[in-house]
């Protein structure tokens, strides 16, 4: 079997602690409104809970962690509010990135890149690069991300890397030309803020991954909910297709 099977192909190995955790982190604005404070500042006060869960990600032995930080719909919003988002997401990554290499965690950057700043690109790059032998976490940001585009993006380069029109595309040929080709499927899906929706995330990715909603907001949210939400996972009978008895007499033997 492959090292990172496909779930749809094969039946993933499922660990006590999920492997691999994307989170939608939603309700920045929301937490600004209620302390009557301009929504830049919920995002402000959202990447210190960025911090607060790769650590607790690190402490709970996590493999990978991927956040949605910001999507290709994300333009839609008031210009001035995407140049704070931009200009945050630069001085975090300024800030961060050499903690992130002390300790050993590997970041990585998935998304259309082409939209930022050369500057911004360049230093990600670095970052990238900086960090691409670390391996106590896999730390994932979705940047300017649409599951969408993704899939797209996987199929415009295999047509662009074909010497002749390909007949048919397997699973597997796609997986690989995706963004997070790298990492195993999510097991655990997150999305703080009470809205039960994928928002054009890892559509490919998360077909058998379990999904958690809390009502939290991503500022409010800590360890401890992340903890309450690897909880929850554990409680989930992880089926792939079949049943609770064929489950069952599996791990009797
Ligand atoms: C999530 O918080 C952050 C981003 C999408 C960049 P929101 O900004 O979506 O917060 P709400 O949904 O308005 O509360
Ligand atoms: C989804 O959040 C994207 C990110 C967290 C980056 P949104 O708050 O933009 O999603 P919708 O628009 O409510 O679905
Ligand atoms: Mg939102």
């Amino acid at each position: 079997m492959p090292k990172d099977p496909s779930s749809t192909r094969e039946i993933p190995e499922t660990t006590i602690i999920p492997r691999h955790i994307a989170i939608i982190m939603d309700g920045n604005g929301r937490w600004a409104k209620k302390g009557l404070l301009p929504r830049i500042a919920g995002h402000k006060q959202g990447v210190e809970t960025v911090r607060e869960v790769i650590k607790a990600c690190v402490e709970q032995r996590v493999e990978f962690l991927t956040l949605f930080a910001f999507s290709s719909e994300n333009w839609r919003r008031p210009s001035d509010e995407v140049s704070y988002l931009m200009r945050l997401f630069f001085s975090a990554l300024e800030q961060e990135i050499d903690k992130l290499h002390e300790n050993n965690i590997q970041f990585k950057v998935i998304g259309d890149l082409s939209k930022f700043e050369p500057k911004i690109i360049e230093f990600i790059r670095r970052g990238e690069e900086l960090t691409a032998g670390n391996t106590r976490l896999i730390f994932t940001i979705a940047a300017n991300y649409g599951g969408r585009w993704d899939i797209l993006q996987a199929i415009n380069k295999i047509l662009s890397q074909a010497t002749s029109l390909p007949k048919n595309l397997t699973e597997e040929d796609l997986a690989q030309h995706l963004a997070m080709s790298y990492a195993p499927e999510p097991d655990l899906f997150i999305r703080t803020a009470g809205e039960y929706r994928i928002s054009n995330f890892l559509l490919w990715q998360l077909a058998y991954t379990e999904l958690y909603f809390t009502q939290t907001l991503w500022p409010d949210f800590n360890a401890q909910e992340l903890n309450l939400a690897i909880k929850s996972y554990q409680q989930r009978e992880r089926k792939f297709g079949r049943t609770s008895e064929q489950l069952k007499i599996s791990s009797d033997t």
